[in-house]
């Protein structure tokens, strides 16, 4: 081989060398489908009547989600259900409408839950709870949807929080902590 020839070879490989680095780089910073996350999520209590007597106790219950689509495209998420559990008992459920949170952004949910008081006054632990003042509930809220960057790159994301939520009977308030996950 010529030494010109070999000097071409070299520069030729160095650039093909280049560009394929440079387009790993940019796939793996901005393109690559990324899984939104669930950031924070609250529970508040909205509203609450019937203090006096339990059989008539009305407690309303609000959810707001925040979402963090990290992807350089839309992330669309699926009606769902977010449900609410009292010490194993269903207590309560709320439709969250389908969505599409936009590139980079982020997106609140937030969605009002009436609790079925019935459910709980026939719970087991309701009268002790309820005398102490405290009843503890659990949320669960699951989002399944489709990241998508380009047309062809998509991937299917679910995310999923859950939340302990302790409501104060004789303050009328409530507290929430939430853990968030994500499922491949
Ligand atoms: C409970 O409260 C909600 C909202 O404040 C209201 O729409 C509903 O009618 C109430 N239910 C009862 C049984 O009082
Ligand atoms: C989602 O819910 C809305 C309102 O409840 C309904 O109009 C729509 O058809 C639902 N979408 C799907 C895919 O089920
Ligand atoms: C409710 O939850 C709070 C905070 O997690 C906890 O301190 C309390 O003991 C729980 N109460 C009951 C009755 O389980
Ligand atoms: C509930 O209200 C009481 C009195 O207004 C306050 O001391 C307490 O910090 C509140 N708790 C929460 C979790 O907001």
């Amino acid at each position: 081989m010529s030494r010109a020839l070999k000097i071409c070879c070299f520069a030729t490989a160095t650039l093909i060398a280049t560009l394929l680095a440079a387009i790993l780089i940019i796939y793996f910073t901005m393109l690559k489908p990324k899984q939104p996350k669930i950031t924070t999520q609250q529970v508040t209590l909205k509203s609450f009547s019937g203090l006096l007597n339990p059989l008539h106790l009305n407690v309303t219950l609000g959810i707001v989600v925040t979402v963090d689509n990290p992807n350089y495209g839309s992330f669309k998420y699926d009606n769902t259900t977010a449900f609410i559990s009292y010490r194993g008992t269903h207590a309560a459920e709320a439709s969250i409408e389908e969505d599409t949170i936009p590139a980079r952004g982020k997106h609140d949910i937030s969605t009002d839950v009436l609790v079925i008081v019935d459910n709980l006054v026939t719970n087991y632990y309701f009268p002790e709870d309820y005398a102490s003042g405290c009843l503890n509930f659990t949320s669960l809220t699951t989002l399944h949807g489709q990241a998508k960057v380009l047309n062809f790159l998509k991937i299917k994301a679910t995310t999923y929080s859950t939340c302990d939520i302790s409501v104060y009977v004789l303050t009328q308030n409530a507290s929430s902590v939430c853990r968030s996950k994500l499922l491949y």
